[in-house]
């Protein structure tokens, strides 16, 4: 944790993201799986969107004009984990046709940071975010609509979106450790688009 790589650059941090409340579903194979495969070159985290209770935002807009939000809870949590971390990776399955809705909850709550209104809280700058969506059917469609989700929540909060996968026809653990190989080409891209 937190060791110097060949005695000189301080390792980065990267914080993976399960977008689902399974804890032990696909979408936690494939974390699994992807911390495996970024560990060597980042001192990583795993945390699962169940992990916080976090509560519906009441639409109040106080946020607008405080950059505060006026409930305190697993979001703000959630969010200082994301603020520890150089590297976010978001891994999150189709639940009709979208991030799962505990991830949306999450998302509407991060209003306080979003930057389209002066003031806005801050995560830290520079950032990278990458993402990968999963489903259980055959079209790509759908899960580039998660990861344009996913791009749309990290461009507001400043983490600059620099890769992405979509797996489809993932149902269950078996079908995503099936996928091994793609997910760890997905990670040494990350790892050789970090070291730059
Ligand atoms: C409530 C719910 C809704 C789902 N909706 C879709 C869907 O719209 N399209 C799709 O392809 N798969 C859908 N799925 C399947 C999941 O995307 C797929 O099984 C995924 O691997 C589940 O990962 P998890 O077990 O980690 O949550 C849905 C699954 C659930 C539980």
């Amino acid at each position: 944790m937190g060791e110097m790589r060949k005695g000189i650059m301080p390792m980065k941090k990267l914080l993976l993201i399960n977008c689902s409340p399974v804890r032990n579903g696909a979408t936690a194979e494939i974390v699994h799986m992807a911390q495996e495969g970024l560990s060597a070159a980042f001192e990583t985290k795993a945390v699962c969107i169940d992990d916080y209770s976090i509560a519906l935002c009441k639409g109040c807009r106080s946020c607008h004009q405080t950059a505060a939000c006026v409930m305190q809870d697993g979001a703000q949590e959630l969010l200082s984990e994301m603020a520890w971390a150089d590297v976010i990776l978001c891994v999150a399955p189709s639940y009709w046709a979208d991030v799962p809705g505990q991830f949306k909850v999450f998302i509407d709550r991060c209003t306080p940071w979003c930057n389209t209104h002066e003031p806005y809280a801050t995560i830290g700058s520079g950032k990278a975010g990458y993402a990968i969506a999963l489903r259980t059917g055959p079209s790509m469609r759908e899960c580039q609509r998660l990861l344009d989700t996913l791009s749309h929540f990290y461009g507001h909060l400043e983490v600059d979106t620099r890769g992405t996968l979509g797996l489809c026809q993932v149902e269950n653990r078996d079908d995503a450790l099936g996928r091994r190989e793609e997910i760890l080409r997905f990670c040494e891209d990350i790892v050789s688009r970090e070291k730059q």
